[in-house]
C-alpha cells in the first residue's frame, strides 16, 4: 500500500501542495485527478525522492520510501524521460537492468512488453521516430519492463487517441489485476471514469474528495438531470434546478439529490414531448466543480 500523508511544498510564493494526501492499495487503481497546477506531480515525483518536501510522509507498506523500494516502483513521468535519440527495444531493456534485472530477463521482459503494446517490429527505432502514442506506449514499457509493484503513472492519457486511451487503460487494469498497486493522474475528469476504482480529487494542493468512484459520486449533494425534447425550443422550467448545459437539443440540469425523478418526468412530458431523460449520479467534473465552487 502507497500512502501519502500531509504534503506540503512551496516554490516561494506558489502553493504546489497544501497537505494532499492520497492512498493506493494492491490490486486497485486510484484516479489522482483534478486541474492543471492543482499539484498533481509534485505529489508523484515525491514518491521518486525529485521533489523536497517541506513536511509530509510518502510509506510503502507501512514504511518510509527509500532507494530500496523504489526499484520495485515503476514510474511514467509528465515530461517524458527517454532518450530521443537512442532504440527503444535497447532503452527499455537498459531501464530493466538499472532496476536490477539481468541481462538476459531485461531483455526477454522488454520484448514482452513491446509485444503487449503492439510496438513489436519498433525496437530498433529510435523513439524521436515513433508518433505522439507510440512514445507514449514505449514510456509505458519502459515503466513495466520490471514487473512493478507500484506503478506511478503522471497523465497516461494526455494526447492519446480514443483507441489509444483503451489500450492504455486495459495494460493498467491488467496490472492492477496482477496485484499491482497502480495509481494515475489525469486532469481530464471525466475521461477515467471508468478507468479506476477509486479516486483522489486534488485542488491548489489540496484533497477535495477522494473514495470509491461510486462513494464520491454517490455522496455528491447534486444529481444529473438530462432531457431532451423532440423540439428542442420547447419551454421547461424544472424547478430547484440548475442548468449546466443547453446545446443540440439537450438540456444537462443539476438538482438536489433527494429529488424525485418523476416528478420532473411528469413536469417534463406536461411541457412538450420528451425524446430523451436521464436521472444520474453527476459526473466527476462535476462533483469537482460543486466541491471547489467553481
Ligand atoms: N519546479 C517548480 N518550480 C516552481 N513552481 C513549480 C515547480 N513545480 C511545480 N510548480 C508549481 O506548482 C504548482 C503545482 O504544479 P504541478 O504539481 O505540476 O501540478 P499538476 O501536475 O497538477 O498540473 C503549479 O502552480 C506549478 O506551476
Ligand atoms: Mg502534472
Amino acid at each position: 500500500m502507497l500512502e501519502l500523508a500531509g504534503l506540503a511544498k512551496r516554490y516561494g510564493e506558489v502553493v504546489a501542495l497544501d497537505g494532499a494526501g492520497v492512498v493506493a492499495r494492491p490490486g486497485r487503481i486510484v484516479g489522482f485527478l483534478g486541474p492543471n497546477g492543482a499539484g498533481k506531480t509534485t505529489a508523484m515525483r515525491s514518491v521518486f525522492g525529485l521533489v523536497a518536501l517541506d513536511a509530509g510522509t510518502v510509506a510503502w507498506n507501512g514504511r518510509q520510501v527509500d532507494a530500496a523500494a523504489r526499484l520495485r516502483f515503476g514510474y511514467m513521468p509528465e515530461q517524458r524521460g527517454l532518450y530521443p535519440k537512442m532504440r527503444v527495444g535497447a532503452q527499455v531493456a537498459w531501464l530493466g537492468r538499472l532496476r536490477g534485472m539481468s541481462r538476459t530477463d531485461a531483455a526477454r521482459s522488454t520484448e514482452a512488453w513491446l509485444e503487449r503494446l503492439g510496438l513489436d517490429g519498433r525496437s530498433n527505432d529510435r523513439v524521436e521516430a515513433l508518433s505522439h502514442g507510440n512514445q507514449q506506449r514505449a514510456q509505458l514499457a519502459a515503466s513495466l519492463v520490471h514487473d512493478p509493484d507500484l506503478l506511478v503513472l503522471d497523465e497516461p492519457f494526455s494526447g492519446l487517441d480514443p483507441m489509444g486511451v483503451d489500450a492504455m487503460s486495459e495494460v493498467i487494469r491488467g496490472r492492477a489485476a496482477e496485484g499491482a498497486t497502480v495509481i494515475f493522474s489525469s486532469h481530464q475528469l471525466d475521461l477515467v471514469q471508468d478507468i479506476c476504482q477509486d479516486v483522489a480529487i486534488i485542488d491548489r494542493g489540496r484533497i477535495v474528495a477522494a473514495g470509491t468512484i461510486d462513494d464520491v459520486r454517490g455522496t455528491a449533494p447534486s444529481r444529473r438531470l438530462e432531457v431532451s425534447f423532440t423540439d428542442p425550443s420547447v419551454r421547461w422550467d424544472p424547478p430547484n434546478a440548475r442548468l449546466i448545459r443547453d446545446r443540440n437539443g439537450l438540456r444537462i440540469y443539476m438538482v438536489p439529490r433527494d429529488a424525485d425523478p418523476a416528478a420532473y418526468l411528469t413536469g417534463a412530458m406536461a411541457a412538450g414531448v420528451v425524446s430523451g431523460f436521464a436521472f444520474e449520479a453527476p459526473r466527476l467534473s462535476e462533483v469537482f466543480r460543486e466541491a471547489v465552487g467553481r
